[in-house]
């Protein structure tokens, strides 16, 4: 096992609370998306502000006009990343459980964000496969936040609905360091190893990892870009 410092995660959350109050806006709208999911019961695992942020400046520097969002929860790495889209922009996002597809509605029509985005209530394996399916045009950004155990899958359906470069976001691919588990059992972690492995042998992409530490624990994301 690996020795973590819970000295260490405590001061990355203060520091991170810290850069939260030095660099964001007070922001009603995101603050009450995040108490409306609370208070219907939804796991608090929403992306950090910082986090959403980030999402949002990748969104910015890559003129995405087209993202696919891949586990929406209560809608809030979604509003921030729909923020960024220009007025004919297009958000799909994909959410397999029903009462979670209402909530996030909700949330996105409170945003003032419904003319831009789509919640697709599904499996999104089994969406992906259809939008596939449909030549759907490509999407210029993607943002994989679901079932970790689907990692692989969702990176060979998403590289079919890509274009040359299309930035592609995976989060949670450290998980408090569980993914250097050798004998692992938790089918999370296997995905998300079974998605660092295919690396090896996947061309025409180019990837990277960025370890993250904050208010959410210690976990990372994984970025890939089509060449
Ligand atoms: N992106 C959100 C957090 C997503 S949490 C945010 O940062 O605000 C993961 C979500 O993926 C949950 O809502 C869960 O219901 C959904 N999910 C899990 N398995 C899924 C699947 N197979 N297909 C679609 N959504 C799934
Ligand atoms: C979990 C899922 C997430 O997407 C996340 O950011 C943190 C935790 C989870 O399933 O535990
Ligand atoms: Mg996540």
């Amino acid at each position: 096992m690996l020795k973590r410092s819970e000295g260490d995660l405590d001061l990355a959350a203060s520091v991170d609370i810290f850069l939260e109050e030095k660099l964001l806006r007070d922001d009603p709208v995101l603050e009450g998306t995040l108490l409306k999911s609370d208070a219907a019961g939804l796991e608090p695992i929403a992306v950090s502000p910082l986090l959403g942020a980030l999402l949002q400046i990748l969104v910015k520097s890559t003129q995405a006009k087209r993202i696919l969002e891949i586990g929406t929860l209560g809608g809030y790495s979604t509003i921030w990343m729909a923020r960024a889209l220009p007025e004919d922009g297009e958000l799909i996002t994909i959410e397999v459980d029903p009462p979670t597809v209402g909530i996030a509605e909700q949330n996105i029509t409170s945003a003032g964000l419904s003319d831009r985005v789509r919640v697709i209530e599904g499996r999104a394996a089994d969406v992906l496969a259809r939008l596939v399916d449909y030549d759907t045009p490509p999407f210029d950004f993607i943002f994989v936040d679901a079932d970790k155990m689907s990692s692989l899958q969702y990176l060979k359906l998403c590289l079919k609905l890509s274009r040359a470069g299309t930035l592609m976001v995976f989060d949670n691919v450290v998980r408090g360091g569980r993914v250097l588990e050798v004998e692992c059992d938790d089918p999370g972690v296997i995905g998300v190893q079974q998605f660092l492995d295919h690396f090896a042998e996947l061309e025409g992409v180019s990837v990277s990892a960025l370890q993250t530490v904050g208010a959410k624990g210690y976990d990372g994301l994984a970025l890939v870009v089509v060449d």
